[in-house]
């Protein structure tokens, strides 16, 4: 069986939207849709840009796509090749994994043609593709190539005030709507064969159109390069985009595939998870690193990775929690530069957090519950369609997912943790722990009658329940933030005059003596037999099977949260909470109580986001029941091959790719299976194989120094490399 590789038979037009992520190719600055290239907006094509986002009227802001580069047409004597049409008797779809190369193959009949693209990972502004058609009929052939402007929105268009230039390249130059960001597109292309050549220009866009008589047996081949630039790029976009389309094209395909495969292959020597003795578990663990690898961002040190990574416009393109818990530990074990590029996003975005706090009546830092540029928060409060009324639904997470913060600082003191390199926090981090741990201590509630401190009206990692008090898991990650802001005095103990001026100039000192006091009054959790309420009155309510609540549902997208919600009333959760928690800080609990909890909470989990199953898996291994979290690894990491997960909230589509769950894959894999744990800068191996693996090897880095871990049924090892 091929590891390395993905292909899907048949073209249904109903997979459309789930085939476009699962046939993803991406390199950071933007995605380009698993779609052929002939498919109109219906099928959802799309080049998603990263960090480029705009609003129309009062809809929901999003990422822009792109006017479509590598857009192609094929007719044969005027009959028109596309995928999903009559004349189509066998199409396959395919990505290979190693080098994010999508390609396919469809037979006309009287055509065969063959494909294969990529999004450069070594210029992270080019699209190729080379297209071979191989003629099985005389005839006339007609190949349109161009940038389509016919493009897949969500709440769109963002586009307008098209302007087109056809040169040795075409050019296409637009303006988003709210600020104006100019996207340019170039497209060239390079054909080895004769053809009489026409431009035309349509409301769908620019192309060139190539005819050419053809015999039976002839073989035609057309590489095409197309380059994205925005203005927020640099002042010439448009001039840029051609300049980097004509080099591509005077390198030729060949060249650009070599550099591209070269990159690839450097990612690959630093992050490879090589599992031996189960050939699905090889394949799902190569999808999950090539989805969250292709969607990092590469080309620049102050971005972050959204929720759907580049796969479309869903989730609003925004950074969540996600990024800190589920994309940084790949990153910050294995490629700590981009890691690093994730916090700084959150360093940069820090005013934004700022205003956020202050315009809720709090001080520091109340990260947006989704990001986006600058830190804009991207969450309505009206989040949720309700499926029957149509009406939007009030939610919170906005307002009361405030675990936001105190997730960040927890990375920020992680990235400092795993990797011994201080400069992030001297470069702001420092500033963000302050700041995070100044909202915690403003947001607290403390009573006239009680010693205890405590959180109420807030939304932990299960949104099923919302506006609850102390929230096992929102307590203790903020009890760690405040901590983490309490450690720095150590952190900086060698310049002290550096940390006592960061304070001076944040007016900290008392607020420095309040957190130490929060910290020793904050409410822990409860227990009853030894299992963790997960927020006050939780166990009051009805205890009911998942499948009791599951059939009360009157329709499948409805959402299973808030007031209404079938959930609400139940203990019925969406995802880890109080085992998330555990995940986390895995040296407050003993094996005993992982395991009741577990026990406790995995049959209420409806694992309705797919976030949860990577939270259960790492516990069970702890536990030392690998078989447990062998299931949730193979769900968690093959999510982006099946296309799993839910495709709905409401009346929204939330479909996509999930960076999540394909770094929770290797969290399982590597905090999981090998149990390593960084002490001191030095890993350490508690492992716990499954016996569908013969062997687990992986690399790591931490300071600078390089390591390869292995494990087998005999034990692991920790080789320098
Ligand atoms: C989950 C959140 C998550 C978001 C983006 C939601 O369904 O409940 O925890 O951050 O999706 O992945």
């Amino acid at each position: 069986m091929d590891t390395w590789s993905l292909e899907k038979a048949g073209y249904a037009p109903s997979d459309a939207a789930a085939d476009g992520n699962r046939f993803l190719c991406a390199n950071g600055y933007m995605g380009l849709r698993g779609v052929p290239e002939e498919a109109g907006s219906e099928r959802f094509p799309a080049v998603t840009l990263a960090g480029v986002y705009d609003r129309r009227e009062d809809r929901w802001r999003e990422p822009v796509n792109a006017p479509h580069g590598l857009t192609v047409w094929v007719s044969l004597n005027g009959e028109p090749m596309t995928a999903d049409g009559t004349a189509t008797l066998r199409h396959t779809v395919g990505i290979g994994y190693r080098h994010g190369l999508w390609r396919r193959e469809t037979d006309f009949g009287p055509l065969l043609l063959r494909s294969t693209r990529f999004a450069s990972m070594a210029d992270c502004h080019l699209l190729a593709d080379r297209m071979t058609l191989e003629v099985r009929e005389a005839g006339e052939v007609q190949i349109r190539v161009g940038i389509s402007t016919d493009i897949w929105d969500i709440n769109g268009p963002h586009l307008s005030g098209f302007r087109f230039r056809a040169g040795e390249a075409l050019r296409c130059e637009a303006e988003t709507g709210e600020k104006r960001i100019t996207v340019a597109v170039s497209q060239a292309v390079q054909a080895d064969f004769e053809a009489a050549e026409d431009i035309r220009t349509g409301p769908d866009g620019l192309f060139r159109v190539l005819t050419r008589s053809v015999r039976a047996g002839e073989s035609l081949t057309l590489s095409v390069y197309a380059a994205v630039f925005t203005s927020q790029d640099g002042p010439e976009p448009g001039q840029a985009a051609e300049d980097a389309c004509l080099r591509a094209k005077a390198g030729g395909f060949d060249a650009c595939l070599r550099k591209h495969r070269d990159a690839w292959e450097a990612i690959w020597r630093r992050c490879e998870v090589v599992t031996e003795g189960d050939d699905e578990a090889a394949l799902a663990m190569h999808a999950s690193q090539y989805h969250l690898n292709c969607v990092a961002p590469r080309h620049a040190d102050n971005m972050s990775i959204p929720a759907r990574g580049l796969s479309g416009q869903t989730y609003k393109g925004a950074v969540f929690w996600d990024s800190e818990m589920f994309f940084f530990p790949m990153f910050v074990h294995t490629q700590p530069e981009i890691a690093r590029s994730l916090l700084r996003y959150r360093i940069e975005t820090l005013p934004g957090a700022l205003k956020k706090a202050e315009e809720y009546g709090y001080r520091g830092a109340f990260y947006a519950w989704e990001s986006q540029e600058g830190g804009r928060e991207g969450c309505t409060d009206f989040n949720v369609v309700d499926v029957f009324t149509h009406r939007p639904v009030r939610t919170y997470f906005r307002d009361k997912q405030i675990h936001i913060s105190a997730d960040i600082a927890y990375a920020m003191s992680r990235y400092y943790g795993i990797t011994g390199d201080r400069s992030l926090l001297e470069e702001g981090g420092a500033r963000v722990i302050l700041e995070c741990a100044r909202f915690c201590l403003s947001r607290a509630n403390t009573h006239m009658d009680s010693d205890e401190a405590d959180y109420a009206d807030v939304i932990g990692p299960d949104e099923y329940h919302e506006r609850v008090t102390n929230n096992a898991f929102t307590n203790r990650i903020i009890l760690s933030c405040l901590r983490s802001a309490l450690h720095l005095r150590d952190v900086f103990r060698d310049c002290p005059e550096r940390y006592d001026a960061l304070l001076r100039e944040l007016r900290y000192e008392k607020d420095l003596e309040l957190i130490r006091s929060l910290a020793a009054r904050i409410r822990g959790p409860r227990r009853r037999s030894g299992v963790i309420e997960q927020f006050d009155g939780y166990f009051g309510l009805e205890d009911c099977p998942l499948d009791t609540v599951r059939g009360r549902l009157r329709d499948p997208r409805e959402y299973w949260g808030g007031d209404h919600g079938v959930a609400g009333t139940t203990q019925i959760i969406k995802q880890a909470d109080v085992i998330a928690m555990m995940a986390l800080f895995p040296d407050d609990f003993g094996d005993d109580e992982v395991a009741r909890n577990w026990d406790y909470y995995e049959p209420r989990t409806e694992h309705g986001s797919s976030l949860s199953a990577c939270m259960y898996a790492l516990t069970a291994c702890r536990m030392g029941r690998p078989e447990k979290a062998w299931d949730l690894f193979m769900k968690t990491a093959s999510i982006d091959i099946t296309g799993g997960g839910k495709q709905w909230a409401g009346e929204i589509y939330i479909g996509g790719t999930h960076p999540a769950s394909n770094g929770g894959a290797w969290m399982i894999a590597a905090l999981g299976f090998a149990g390593l744990r960084m002490k001191g800068g030095v890993p350490e191996l508690h492992p716990h194989l499954p016996r569908q693996l013969k062997r687990l090897t992986f690399p790591i880095e931490a300071g600078g120094r390089g390591w390869l871990v292995e494990v087998t049924h005999e034990g692991g090892r920790i080789l320098p490399r």
